[in-house]
C-alpha cells in the first residue's frame, strides 16, 4: 500500500458531524487521497463512502487515480481498541507506510459525571484527550514519513480558548473537585438527577488545556529532531516547503465555532432535556451557528497552509511566514486556532501552568500511561 504516492490521512469521529464534514472537504480536494476513518456506526459509515465515491467518480463507474476510502470500526474510549486502529493503518500502510493528516474528532456530550470505563479511565475524557494523544505519539512515525511540502498535520477538534481550571495532582479527574457551578448545582441536586455539569465543565476545561500541553511538547521535540536529523540550514526543512517527508510534523487544536450537528441528538442525557436541547435551545441558536460545510472548508485549507507548518528557524524570513504558536512562538508547530484559521487560546492561564511544571507532569503521566500500547510505535 505505502508505495503509492497520494496524501493518505485518518479521521476519527468522522462518522457524523464536524468530522464527516472535514473528511468530505478533504476527499473533495484530494480525489487521488488514501483515507481511513473510524467510528462506531458502520450505516452512517457506508452512507460516506458512498457519498465521496460518487464525488471522486462524477458518475462514472471508475476513474483513473481515483482515490481510496476505508472505514475502521472502532469503539475509542478503551485505549486497547485505540491501539488496534493504529496497527490497523500500519498493517495497511506497510513497512514504508506515511500519513499527511491525522484529524481528530471523537466525542459526545454529557452532563453526567465521571463515566468509568473497564480500563479505569473517564470515557468522555479519552475521547477528547487520551485517545487523540495516544494516537498522535503511536502515529508518529508514519506523520514523519509525509511527504506533504510543508509537513503533516496532527488536527484535534476541540475548545481552545475554553481553558479553565486543570487539576495538576489529578489529571484524569478521579476526584471529584469543587466547581463554581456547585453553587447553583450543589450535591443533593447532583444525586436527585444523576446529572453533574460542574464535572463535565472540568472535563471539558481539563481537555482542552492537556492538549495544547501535549502539543506544545510535542512540537518541541519535532524542532529537536528535525535539528538532529538535519542539522544545517540547507538540509534543512522550513516553513516554505521543502518535499521529501522532511519537512516535520505540526500540531492543530483548533476550535470549530458552535456548529449545528447531532451532537444533542447522539449526546447521553436525560429524555427531558434531549428534548429541550434539540427542539427549542438548537433551534434558537441555529442563526448564530457556522454551517459545518463551511468549518469543514476552513479546516481543510489549515492542511496544506505553510502559515501552520513547524519552522525550523524561528527567526528571519522563513519564519515569518508562519502564524504565532499556542506558546507565542512564531512558527513553534503547535497552534491553537477557531475553524477560520484566528488564533485563540487564553495565553494567561497557559503560562501560569507553564511556570507550575504542568507540561512537565503532563507528559509524566502520559508516559506512566504507555504500559498500554507497544512502545516501539512512538519516539
Ligand atoms: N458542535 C459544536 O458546536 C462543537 C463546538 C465545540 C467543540 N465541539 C467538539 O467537536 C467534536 C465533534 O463534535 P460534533 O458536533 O461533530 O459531534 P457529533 O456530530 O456527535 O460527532 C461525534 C463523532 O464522534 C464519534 N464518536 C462518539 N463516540 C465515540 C466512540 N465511543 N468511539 C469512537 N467514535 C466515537 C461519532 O461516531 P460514532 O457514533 O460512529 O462512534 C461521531 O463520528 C466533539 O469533541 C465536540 O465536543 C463541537
Amino acid at each position: 500500500m505505502g508505495d503509492r504516492h497520494c496524501p493518505v490521512a485518518l479521521f476519527t469521529g468522522a462518522t457524523a458531524g464536524i468530522g464527516e464534514a472535514i473528511l468530505k472537504a478533504y476527499a473533495k480536494q484530494h480525489r487521488d487521497a488514501r483515507i481511513y476513518f473510524v467510528g462506531r456506526k458502520e450505516e452512517s459509515a457506508r452512507k460516506i463512502i458512498e457519498d465521496v465515491r460518487a464525488m471522486w467518480t462524477d458518475g462514472q463507474e471508475r476513474v483513473e487515480d481515483e482515490g481510496e476510502i476505508t472505514f475502521v470500526k472502532a469503539d475509542l474510549t478503551l485505549l486497547r481498541n485505540v491501539q488496534s486502529v493504529v496497527e490497523e493503518v500500519k498493517r495497511r500502510e506497510g513497512g514504508e507506510g506515511r500519513l499527511d493528516l491525522l484529524c481528530m474528532s471523537q466525542g459526545y456530550l454529557t452532563l453526567k459525571g465521571r463515566q468509568e470505563t473497564s480500563e479505569h479511565h473517564d470515557a468522555p475524557l479519552v475521547l477528547t484527550f487520551h485517545s487523540r494523544a495516544y494516537l498522535t505519539y503511536s502515529l508518529l512515525p508514519l506523520l514523519r514519513s509525509s511527504n506533504s511540502p510543508n509537513g503533516a498535520r496532527v488536527i484535534s477538534i476541540l475548545a481552545p480558548g475554553d481553558e479553565g481550571p486543570l487539576y495538576l495532582e489529578d489529571l484524569d479527574l478521579k476526584e471529584r473537585h469543587p466547581t463554581l457551578i456547585d453553587w447553583i448545582f450543589p450535591g443533593w441536586l447532583r444525586r436527585l438527577t444523576g446529572l453533574d455539569p460542574g464535572y463535565m465543565m472540568l472535563r471539558i476545561s481539563h481537555s482542552v488545556i492537556m492538549t495544547t500541553l501535549f502539543f506544545e511538547e510535542l512540537a518541541r521535540r519535532e524542532r529537536e529532531r528535525i535539528q538532529e536529523v538535519h542539522p544545517t540550514t540547507e538540509a534543512a526543512p522550513d516553513v516554505l516547503g521543502h518535499s521529501g517527508g522532511k519537512a516535520g510534523v505540526s500540531f492543530l487544536h483548533v476550535y470549530p465555532g458552535l456548529v449545528k450537528t447531532n451532537e444533542f441528538e447522539n449526546g447521553d442525557f436525560p429524555v427531558a432535556l434531549k428534548f429541550f436541547f434539540t427542539r427549542i435551545l438548537l433551534p434558537l441558536i441555529t442563526p448564530m451557528a457556522v454551517p459545518v460545510e463551511k468549518v469543514g472548508e476552513g479546516v481543510t485549507s489549515m492542511v496544506e497552509d505553510k502559515r501552520f507548518s513547524l519552522s525550523r528557524s524561528i527567526e528571519g524570513e522563513q519564519a515569518e511566514v508562519a502564524e504565532l504558536g499556542s506558546d507565542g512562538v512564531r512558527g513553534s508547530g503547535s497552534y491553537c486556532l477557531s475553524w477560520d484559521g484566528r488564533r485563540k487560546v487564553k495565553e494567561n492561564v497557559l503560562e501560569a501552568l507553564r511556570k507550575k511544571g504542568a507540561s512537565e507532569l503532563l507528559w509524566e503521566h502520559f508516559e506512566e500511561g504507555l504500559g498500554f500500547l507497544d512502545t516501539t510505535t512512538g519516539e
